[in-house]
């Protein structure tokens, strides 16, 4: 099977406080955006890196990556379930997808090749997730602790998250089309009956949402060089 890589790159970062878009803020020595595209497009089992970008981008362009041959840019949408969409509109009819957020660049190459190879167990699709670690409560709207919740079966969803490129495509939009709340490519599966598998990934695999998360995806990618 041809497998082809989905980022969505196309939201504004708001919750970063920033001027520019989260992921093109530097890590090191290069944005965000570009420490997620080196991994994705050195995976030698990814022929294609299809990046969904906002129509007002303005930073793209002077990214070394962009003009690497295995990329391939399309116009992200108002959701980052549109801008999955769209670039799955552009993945081959019988692909599979890795479908990974722009703002996790500590992915590696183990994580990948775990989930790939997850496909023989599950054989509709599967997550990279993280067992919660933490006791779990359920508040009210006033910030109370109203109980806790059972531990042992919650897990964190990271990506990528990997799906035959046809029915996830299909399976996203009939669930945005039914109003459905859509916030990865599981719920979408799960929307039609679908119970994909979850693969235990890195705990370093974070997504940079908040300015303190610089600082630690700053310090993963430093231990690893
Ligand atoms: O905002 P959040 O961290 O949940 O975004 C996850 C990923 O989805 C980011 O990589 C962001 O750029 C992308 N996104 C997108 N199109 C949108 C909104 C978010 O591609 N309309």
């Amino acid at each position: 099977t041809e497998i082809v890589a989905i980022v969505p790159a196309a939201g504004i970062g708001s919750r970063m406080k920033a001027d520019i878009p989260k992921q093109y803020l530097m890590l090191g020595e290069q944005p965000i955006l570009a420490h997620t595209l080196d991994c994705l497009l050195s995976h030698p089992q990814i022929t294609q890196v299809i990046v969904a970008l906002n129509p007002q981008d303005e930073f793209f362009a002077d990214l070394p990556q962009a003009r690497h041959p295995k990329l391939v840019i399309v116009i992200g949408g108002a959701e980052r379930a549109d801008s999955v969409l769209a670039g799955l509109q552009a993945a081959p009819a019988d692909s599979w997808a890795l479908v990974h957020d722009a703002a996790r660049p500590c992915l590696t190459h183990q994580d990948i090749d775990a989930l790939i190879a997850s496909r023989t167990e599950f054989t509709q699709g599967a997550i990279l997730a993280m067992p919660v670690r933490d006791t779990m409560k359920r508040s009210d709207a006033n910030g109370r602790i109203v109980d806790t919740v059972e531990r042992e079966l919650l897990w964190h969803a990271l990506t990528p998250q990997y799906f035959a490129s046809a029915e996830l495509k299909l399976n996203l939009q009939a669930a945005l089309d039914a109003g459905a709340k859509i916030t990865d490519e599981a719920s979408a599966m799960e929307w039609a009956g679908v119970n994909p598998g979850l693969v235990v990934g890195r705990a370093d695999n974070i997504k940079v949402t908040h300015p303190d998360d610089l600082a630690l995806a700053k310090l993963f990618l430093s231990h690893r060089a």
